[in-house]
């Protein structure tokens, strides 16, 4: 496995390969979420670029930048065993300047969910991924379905902006009892990790809901409201896959998403119906 940090001679290094490349972003701290989508990735392409960089612009201030946990050489290890062809290992000095040009979030779709309770959020997010796909090139680039709304974001800026990397989506990966895997599991205590299985509990009623017949969004988000209970909660959503409000679940069509507060960390889940 090849480490660059720097973004040059990364471009320098894939110009003149002919084989596909894909290419999964990551801020690090990897777990088996960020493993089955490395591992997506070599099932559908010749080569596999990783990034691990912790992008300071999607961070607002007060947020967890400083204590996001860090496994650099864990994530080394973990990307030669699963088979990584180049790791890309910026600094936040590699790839930001002065005076930058920025992507700005569209104002709605940017801007509600998780966007509404961390605004500029999501530009930080849409500016990293631009220049990180610049920098790769890559055929297609992958990103989980947990983070529904920043896949959602994504793909409408590749849309929007012509750009002709394939985005590919990858289901969520969680633990046994249901938690999703995430980088930011590492802050809960083992009570908080157990309050934690509210979200996912809340999201299998709601399935289960909707295999009874039961589409109004209303009911549904009431029911998984009393389960989360007494966690504080920033959204309980059901929308279409538009991100657009829905009165009712229509199937094929339908993401519930659902942010909490559990202790002091933000967790967020979903589920595609
Ligand atoms: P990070 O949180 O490290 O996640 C990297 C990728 O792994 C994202 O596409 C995320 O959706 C996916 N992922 C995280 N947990 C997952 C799980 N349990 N199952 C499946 N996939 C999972 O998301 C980011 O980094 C950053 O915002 C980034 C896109 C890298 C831009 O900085």
């Amino acid at each position: 496995m090849k480490i660059i940090s720097n973004p040059f001679e990364l471009k320098e290094y894939l110009k003149n390969k002919n084989e596909t490349v894909g290419f999964v972003p990551t801020m690090g701290a990897l777990h088996e979420g960020h493993i089955s989508l490395i591992k997506k990735a070599k099932e559908q392409n010749e080569l596999v670029v990783v990034s691990v960089f912790l992008n300071p612009t999607q961070f607002l201030k007060g947020e967890d930048l400083d204590t996001y946990p860090k496994k650099d050489e864990a994530d080394k290890h973990i990307c030669k065993l699963s088979g990584v062809d180049i790791l890309f290992f910026p600094k936040a000095e590699d790839i930001y300047g002065d005076d930058e040009v920025t992507i700005n979030a569209p104002k709605v779709r940017g801007f509600v969910l998780e966007g509404n309770s961390r605004p500029s959020h999501f530009n930080g997010v849409l500016t990293v991924v631009m220049k990180l796909l610049n920098i790769v090139n890559p055929t297609r680039a992958y990103f989980g379905k947990k983070d529904a709304q920043q896949l959602n974001l994504i793909s409408l800026m590749v849309k929007q902006l012509f750009m002709s990397v394939e985005i590919v989506a990858v289901d969520t990966v969680r633990e046994s009892g249901g938690l999703a895997l995430s980088s930011r599991n590492a802050y809960l205590s083992v009570h908080e990790r157990q309050e934690a299985l509210k979200i996912s509990a809340s999201l299998h009623s709601a399935s289960m809901m909707v295999s009874k017949k039961i589409l109004d969004s209303k009911e549904i988000v009431k029911k998984m409201r009393e389960i989360l209970s007494p966690l504080e909660i920033f959204y309980v959503e059901v929308l279409n896959r538009d991100f657009e409000q829905i009165s009712h679940v229509e199937i094929g069509n339908t993401v519930i998403l659902v942010e909490v507060k559990v202790g002091t960390t933000r967790l967020l889940d979903n589920i595609w119906l």
